[in-house]
């Protein structure tokens, strides 16, 4: 096993941030994860388990061990009359995974392409997009456990998902590497084109026969017209959650903003829309040294450079110092900040 000293994270991450960490090494199977924890010097570090780094603001240095997974495989482990079951290695690039299935006429992930990361950190936060979230089409997981050293499986209920959250953030924070997930998709895809922008997009393209490949494709157009490249400019995507806020409170905001954007949630309160509260706050596309928000997507901040992971942090304090201020609204961070 290859274990590197204050390795540089700037490439790993895509906010580009210049941190580095105390140790780092790259895990390729459950046999390299049991290797690396097994030797005194790295049991004790903090550890912290790296996927693309597509949901990370490093704010300083990590001093411990980062653990890159990179644990792979796609497979079609079993099927019955109606479902796929596919199981892929944390490890693989989600991205890859979709277009594999819908290569393959397995659907259920299609509104979920292009989303940046790993396989292993999607059931993590609960990734979401365009009407989809993986918890639609997650059937189990499995787990290292870093104290029992042993492989825990968890389903659908164990996961305990919600909008960008799981039981991985909260009571098993730290706790475990997630080693593979196994998605259960639908031999009759279900089609969902509920988000409006979908429709206008698949109607842009001239699409007659809908089908998981033109979805793909009309989430991947609606994506990279508004959301940076991290190639590019480096961003994690929505820096803060869509907040969500009760019935009488979005009406009373709804007499004095009358264009509020908030959407009907099914346990009665509203979600609001983050991009809207931090634009009318005047944040969108300003800028501060190589710290800013973006100019098309008020919820994503981003590094035109060399901002440090410190400064994006400050500038995401005063945007939700503002929004409070003006709205009395609470904005949470999606972003994991180290
Ligand atoms: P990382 O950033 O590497 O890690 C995120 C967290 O998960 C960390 O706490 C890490 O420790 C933990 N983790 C990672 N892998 C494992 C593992 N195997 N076991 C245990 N813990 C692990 N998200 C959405 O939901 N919807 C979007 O539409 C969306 N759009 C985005 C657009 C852009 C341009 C960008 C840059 C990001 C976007 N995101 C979106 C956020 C991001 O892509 C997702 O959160 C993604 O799942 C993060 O994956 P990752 O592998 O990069 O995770
Ligand atoms: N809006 C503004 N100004 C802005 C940005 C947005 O007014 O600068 C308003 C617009 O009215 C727009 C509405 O907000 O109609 C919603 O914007 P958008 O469709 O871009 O979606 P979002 O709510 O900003 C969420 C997710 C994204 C996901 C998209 C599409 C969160 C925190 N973000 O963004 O996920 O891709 O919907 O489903 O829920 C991510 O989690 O990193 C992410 C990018």
């Amino acid at each position: 096993m290859n274990i590197q000293e204050n390795y540089s994270l700037k490439k790993l991450n895509t906010f580009h941030i210049d941190a580095s960490a105390k140790y780092f090494c790259e895990v390729a199977s459950i046999e390299d994860i049991k290797e690396v924890l097994s030797a005194d010097k790295f049991w004790k570090q903090s550890k912290l388990i790296l996927g693309g780094g597509s949901n990370l603001l490093f704010t300083k240095d990590f001093d411990g061990i980062v653990i890159k997974n990179n644990l792979k495989g796609i497979n079609l482990i079993k099927e019955d009359i109606d479902f796929y079951y596919v199981k892929a290695g944390a490890g693989e690039v989600w991205h890859q995974l979709v277009m594999h299935c819908i290569n393959n006429n397995y659907a259920g992930l299609e509104n979920l392409s292009l989303i940046p990361g790993n396989v292993g950190a999607s059931p993590m936060q609960n990734i979401g997009a365009y009407g989809s979230e993986i918890k639609d089409s997650f059937y189990q997981l499995e787990a290292f456990h870093l104290n029992d050293k042993t492989i825990h499986t968890f389903n659908n209920a164990d996961c305990k998902f919600g909008y960008r959250e799981s039981v991985f953030k909260h009571e098993f924070k730290n706790q475990f590497i997630i080693t593979s997930v196994t998605f259960k998709l639908n031999k009759n895809p279900l089609y969902n084109i509920k988000y409006g922008a979908i429709e206008k997009e698949l109607e842009t393209m001239g699409v007659k026969d809908l089908s998981i490949q033109a979805i793909s494709k009309a989430v991947c157009n609606i994506r990279n017209s508004k959301l940076p490249n991290p190639e590019v400019i480096g961003n994690a995507g929505s820096f803060f959650k869509n907040p969500e806020i009760s019935k009488s409170k979005y009406e009373s905001l709804k007499n004095e903003f009358n264009d509020i954007v908030g959407y009907d949630l099914e346990n009665g309160n509203v979600k609001l829309a983050a991009g809207w509260l931090i634009e009318q706050c005047g944040w969108k596309g300003k800028s501060f040294g190589d710290a800013g928000v973006h100019k098309l997507q008020a919820l994503v901040l981003v590094n035109y450079a060399n901002a440090k992971g410190n400064e994006i942090f400050d500038l995401s304090e005063k945007i939700m110092n503002s929004v409070k201020e003006k709205f009395g609204v609470d904005l949470e961070r999606e972003v994991n900040i180290i």
